[in-house]
């Protein structure tokens, strides 16, 4: 080992935290602990285990290797967080980071609502439990929001303005709380607070959670605006689509119904996040085209003739005409519409379409439209079982109309839906 190599010192990306090696700790310790060659690495997200390869030998040679500023290390997280719009998403990862930041064991984030605090949608425990409950002004985070800065609170056993109401529902026991207002420019959108860390808190913990709440709040606001946007936009669909049900005798959840199956569907088949969104759109609208279908054949009591069946298959076709005037539907979208009737055999409609020839959300909002409508009741019907509904779809998949592997999801989607 030469001199040289002793004396060089080695900037460290800015994942790395810090490392021990022969019990001495150089930078500092985050949740995320890594070992490579005997060292421990603390990291913060992502991180190159070749890096820390090359860097394990370094040490090992004498090489001093220099850890990040904890400021650079918030900074460059803050940066590369999610950014796309899914809320929820991000809430995890901004979630996930600063726990790692500052070695804590959980974080929540609190938007502002005119004279209260309410919880984002959060990940682990607490998550579907707290979201409803408003947290009061008169309550830590309510402090931090109103004091306009950071605050360390490591005496919640005894602090009168620590709102319980929280833990009991999500039961979870705070121990201390680091907190600091969220910022977009000067105005305060909400809160987040870090919670639970050995030892308690640090003045250095609450100027790093304050910074990463300053570099995060304009990426929050917008997922939040889009989540709402998009949440108000799925409600103005589900209204025409229940229009569209009602127009044709069906039961109002139908269209909601269909949705709902065909998203458990996708979600067993590993489709993302977004696919699922699009087939969840497609869903709803799968029977758009009906509304070009006139009431006297939509409606006729009775057996429809050639021509009258002739009309009604066209319903697909008109339903992808009109889902292709907006711009957000893209090909996968369209062909949920277009290619429900088909089946794997050729015999459905409009083209009598085979196999693979049909798209993946034409194979799965088809079965989950005829589910529906077998175990609903109809006018001209009572409501099948569930067990009765599955064998004769299931009669259908031997004869080679449906999917054998969507048939599966199916099943396994019903069984869950029926447990809850
Ligand atoms: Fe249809």
């Amino acid at each position: 080992m030469s001199n040289l190599n002793k004396e060089k010192l080695v900037e460290a990306p800015t994942w790395l935290c810090g490392y021990k090696y022969n019990g001495r700790l150089v930078g500092r310790v985050s949740k995320n602990k890594v070992v490579v060659e005997d060292i421990e690495f603390y990291v913060l997200g992502n991180y190159s285990q070749n890096f820390l390869k090359r860097l394990a030998e370094m040490i090992e040679h004498g090489v001093k290797i220099n850890p990040a500023s904890l400021r650079d290390q918030v900074v460059y997280i803050a940066a590369k967080l999610n950014s796309n719009l899914r809320l929820n998403e991000l809430l995890k990862d901004i979630q996930q980071e600063i726990c790692t930041i500052i070695n804590a064991e959980a974080a929540s984030i609190l938007m502002y609502e005119a004279d209260h605090l309410r919880f984002l949608v959060t990940v682990g425990k607490a998550s579907g439990k707290i979201e409803s409950i408003p947290v009061p002004m008169e309550s830590i985070a309510g402090k931090i929001f109103l004091e306009g800065k950071a605050l360390v609170f490591n005496d919640l056993e005894t602090n009168p303005v620590h709102f319980k109401g929280v833990d009991k529902v999500a039961k979870f026991k705070t121990k201390n709380i680091v907190g600091s207002p969220i910022w977009v420019e000067d105005e305060k959108i909400g809160v987040i607070e870090v919670l639970n860390k050995d030892g308690g808190f640090s003045e250095e913990d609450a100027e790093t959670v304050e910074l990463f709440a300053k570099l995060i709040g304009r990426k929050l606001l917008s997922a939040w605006r889009y989540e709402k946007f998009s949440e108000s936009f799925k409600k103005i669909l589900l209204a025409i689509a229940t229009a569209i049900d009602k127009r044709d005798n069906y039961t109002h959840q139908h269209s909601k119904n269909v949705a709902r199956i065909s998203v458990e569907i996708g979600k067993r088949m590993g489709l993302s996040q977004q696919e699922l969104e699009k087939l969840e759109f497609s869903a709803i609208l799968h029977d758009v085209g009906k509304i070009g279908i006139p009431d006297s054949i939509l409606l006729k009591p009775g057996k429809l003739t050639d021509e009258e069946y002739k009309i009604i298959k066209n319903h697909t076709v008109y339903g992808a005409e009109i889902l292709s005037q907006v711009k957000y539907v893209d090909e996968d979208i369209l062909k949920g519409a277009l290619e429900h009737h088909e089946r794997l055999d050729g015999s459905g409609y409009p083209y009598g379409k085979k196999g693979e020839e049909i798209s993946l959300f034409g194979k799965i909002i088809g079965i989950a439209d005829v589910f529906d409508a077998l175990s609903s009741k109809r006018t001209y019907k009572e409501a099948w079982d569930f067990g009765e509904v599955l064998k004769i779809i299931e009669a259908d998949v031997e004869k080679g109309k449906f999917s054998k592997e969507v048939f599966e999801k199916l099943l396994e989607s019903v069984k869950e839906l029926s447990e809850n």
